[in-house]
């Protein structure tokens, strides 16, 4: 067993019910900056990330692009892995809960948590909301976290009894035995596990106190179904407890995701070398995820585990959320950007024309340098941050090509020019000013504190902060005129500060590494290192003292790091986006749409009459057969800012719901929509509008140019779902 001290990082595992988009790619880069720098601190590093595969929502995805649900899970977790693999991030396992690894160990801890009492079987009627896989407080119809209307269900279930560990959580979190970053997101865990303190001292309830002294409402933590028997998709619970009952249960979808934490490094199997390997990694240090499942991570998850007897994770980071458009990124909405956007573009545009003979593979770590620095750098860990083209490429220029990428490529070719390519000696006393940025450059303990509290934002600042300092130390000196100077003391002064230049570059990408992993690779092999990653092991990056650039080394072949990106790109890439065809998996979309679909009302309506004998040509039945007509209910309706004709509508299709745009907002109040049910061309091929998605469109007849659209509904009544023949 290796000696070094462990380190243990998870990300959330995704939910394949649509493809990746920044959002998620934001946590795993995120991940991937914490697991190099602890690679490089020494520490037997093991980053897991992976896919949630069962739940009802994947389920009906799977039924709504009608292929099995293992083949379509099997589909679009390959695209997640892809493109990780895209990017260069340095996962050390990709855990799947479809996996028999995973099923095991999750049916393990169900049986353990039986067996010792925490499981029991009840019947409950509750709200559920299947987008977020949780059920809500309230009234049957009230709105789940995701917005979307909650379904009743009534089911006969197995609970944990989470009402007991109230109070051994509230004591966990305030002593910090789960540490939970950032304070604010502690605190709102602790509030909601304190309950309503306020409305308990009216009503008289009974009030306890916690370890640290804290007031808490008895019984204000309820306790938890884990099981479902609606739907089939999910790991089978396991015997003794499913003989209890005669319907089939399966594992509740977040008692068997957030095992995948656990399964991943061995838990449930018996094999020698993964109970080890469980003893070795188990708990982990660090989940990190965006806060919107923070409560799960810091509530549900210490709970399970203390009930198990096991140990609980030593902390919970949460992110905010990456806004595109001023609201969350997601998939229900439509509204995002994928990350191959951008590395297909920076690679084409920015690298490929530097570099036309360059590989795909260059091509895409070198975008994705630029996406994670951008990340990083402009998003206040921990905040909501806006997500743009715009401000990707004003970053680039700024930081990369004019900042870092063209420090190293001054110095280094001035070094070529005028000291044959060869690192100098410096011999003489140095300078008050060499000596300052040598100081500068040295203080460490700045960048440390930043990453303890994952200010990536600030650190890479910093960085860039010191970049800055040597670029004006490098111009004020002029070695290029010293150069020319017959003086030997100019010579000198020249020598001094190009070394200097030279060592910065090599501390600067040292601590640029775990953000810029293949720039700085490139820099490191200029400056005559060899291999970072070589360097990166063998503890180099992190000893930094300075003189480690050794006088005498020859520099490796210089070429440009960061050709510098034209604003144009950002027009180029948010018109990729805009005809994207969907954030939905491949196996989604309808087959037979290659053409746009036709402005019929989503756009501005330009509804005529027109007699049967009209231009139109003749269909056949099976042409008509291909239009997919169905009838939906409204469920949510509401105006878009910024845009008076359009309506923003969820609808129900019955075997998933969908947000559809129309262009009907001049002649329907959302009020007048809610509840409707409407006809819906349900296959045609989404597209975005205002940066939304729409998938579908509503029917309306309109008596002449410019008339009132109205909209096909039915005088009898008609299930949701149902085909139109
Ligand atoms: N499957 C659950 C997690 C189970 S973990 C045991 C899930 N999956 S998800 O696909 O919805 O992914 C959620 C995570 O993806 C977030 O917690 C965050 O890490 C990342 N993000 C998804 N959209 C995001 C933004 N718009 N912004 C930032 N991160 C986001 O929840």
């Amino acid at each position: 067993m290796p000696s070094t001290e462990k380190f243990y990082l998870t990300t959330p595992i995704y939910y394949v019910n649509a493809r990746p988009h920044i959002g998620h790619a934001y946590t795993t880069i995120v991940a991937d900056v914490i697991a190099r720098r602890h690679r490089l601190l020494g520490h037997d590093t093991r980053f897991l990330t992976g896919t949630d595969e069962h739940g009802q929502k994947i389920e009906r995805s799977a039924l709504a692009a009608g292929i099995p649900p293992q083949q379509f899970t099997d589909e679009v977790s390959r695209e997640f892995r892809q493109l990780w693999d895209r990017m260069g991030l340095t996962y050390d396992d990709y855990i799947r809960t479809t996996e028999p690894r995973h099923k095991i160990g999750a049916q393990k801890l169900f049986a353990d948590l039986h067996a010792r009492g925490q499981i029991y079987l009840s019947t409950y009627t509750g709200q559920y909301s299947v987008g977020e896989e949780i059920f809500v407080e309230g009234p049957p119809g009230v709105l789940g976290p995701d917005g979307r209307p909650t379904e009743t269900v009534t089911e006969e279930n197995f609970f944990f009894k989470l009402s007991e560990y109230q109070l051994p959580l509230i004591d966990l979190i305030e002593s910090d035995g789960l540490h939970i970053q950032s304070e604010s997101r502690k605190n709102e865990v602790l509030s909601f596990l304190r309950g309503n303190l306020v409305e308990a001292r009216e009503s008289g309830s009974a009030i306890g106190t916690s370890k640290l002294g804290n007031q808490y409402v008895i019984g204000a933590l309820r306790d938890l179904s884990v099981s479902r028997s609606s739907f089939t998709w999910g790991i089978p619970v396991p015997e003794p407890a499913a003989s209890e009952t005669q319907q089939k249960h399966i594992i509740y979808v977040w008692l068997d995701a957030l095992a995948n934490y656990m399964t991943a490094v061995g838990y449930g199997s018996d094999k020698p070398e993964d109970k080890a390997c469980f003893e070795r990694y188990w708990p982990a240090d660090v989940h990190l995820m965006s806060k919107e499942i923070t409560r799960q991570h810091c509530i549900y998850w210490p709970a399970f585990l203390m009930a198990a007897k096991l140990p609980t994770p030593k902390s919970v980071t949460a992110h905010g959320w990456l806004l595109f458009e001023e609201s969350k990124m997601s998939k229900s909405k439509g509204n995002i950007v994928r990350a191959e956007t951008v590395l297909d573009a920076f690679g084409e545009h920015v690298y490929g024309k530097q570099f036309p003979d360059s590989t795909k593979h260059e091509r895409d770590l070198f975008s994705a340098d630029v996406l994670r620095y951008h990340l990083l750098r402009e998003i206040p860990f921990g905040q909501d941050g806006s997500f743009s083209f715009d401000a990707m490429i004003t970053r680039y220029n700024a930081d990369l090509a004019n900042g870092y990428g063209n420090l190293a490529s001054r110095t280094l070719s001035l070094i070529v020019q005028n000291l044959d390519g060869i690192v100098p000696s410096v011999s003489a006393p140095q300078s008050a000013e060499t000596d300052a940025v040598i100081n500068e450059l040295l203080s460490f303990s700045e960048i440390d504190a930043h990453y303890e509290s994952s200010r990536f934002d600030q650190l890479t600042q910093t960085i860039s902060a010191r970049i800055k300092t040597v670029d004006v130390y490098l111009s004020s000196h002029a070695p290029w005129k010293l150069a020319k100077s017959e003086d030997p003391a100019d010579l000198q002064k020249m020598v001094e500060v190009l070394y200097t230049a030279a060592e910065s570059i090599r501390i600067l990408t040292a601590l640029l590494f775990p953000f810029l992993p293949n720039a700085t690779a490139k820099v490191w092999a200029q400056l005559g290192l060899g291999d970072i990653e070589a360097a990166a092991r063998n503890g180099e990056l992190n000893n930094l003292a300075w003189g480690g650039l050794k006088p005498g080394t020859p520099l490796g072949t210089l070429s440009p790091i960061f050709p510098r990106a034209d604003k144009g790109l950002a027009q180029i890439m948010t018109e990729v986006e805009a005809s994207a065809p969907s954030t939905k998996p491949a196996t989604e979309q309808p087959a037979a749409e290659t053409t746009p679909a036709p402005a019929v009302i989503e756009t501005a309506p330009e509804p005529t009459v027109t007699g049967p004998a009209d231009a139109s040509p003749q269909i056949t039945i099976d042409d008509f057969a291909k239009v997919e007509l169905r009838v939906a209910q409204v469920l949510v309706c509401e105006r878009i800012p910024k845009a008076d004709k359009l309506l923003r509508l969820e609808v129900d299709l019955g075997y998933e719901k969908r947000q559809i745009l129309s262009g009907i907002a001049e002649w329907y109040t959302p009020e007048e929509m809610i509840g409707r049910k409407i006809v819906v061309i349900t296959n045609l091929a989404p597209r975005k509008m205002r940066g939304l998605e729409s998938h579908g469109m509503l029917l309306a007849a309109s008596e002449g140019e410019g008339g009132k659209p109205v909209l096909a509904t039915f005088g009898e009544e008609i299930a949701v779902g149902s085909r139109l023949k």
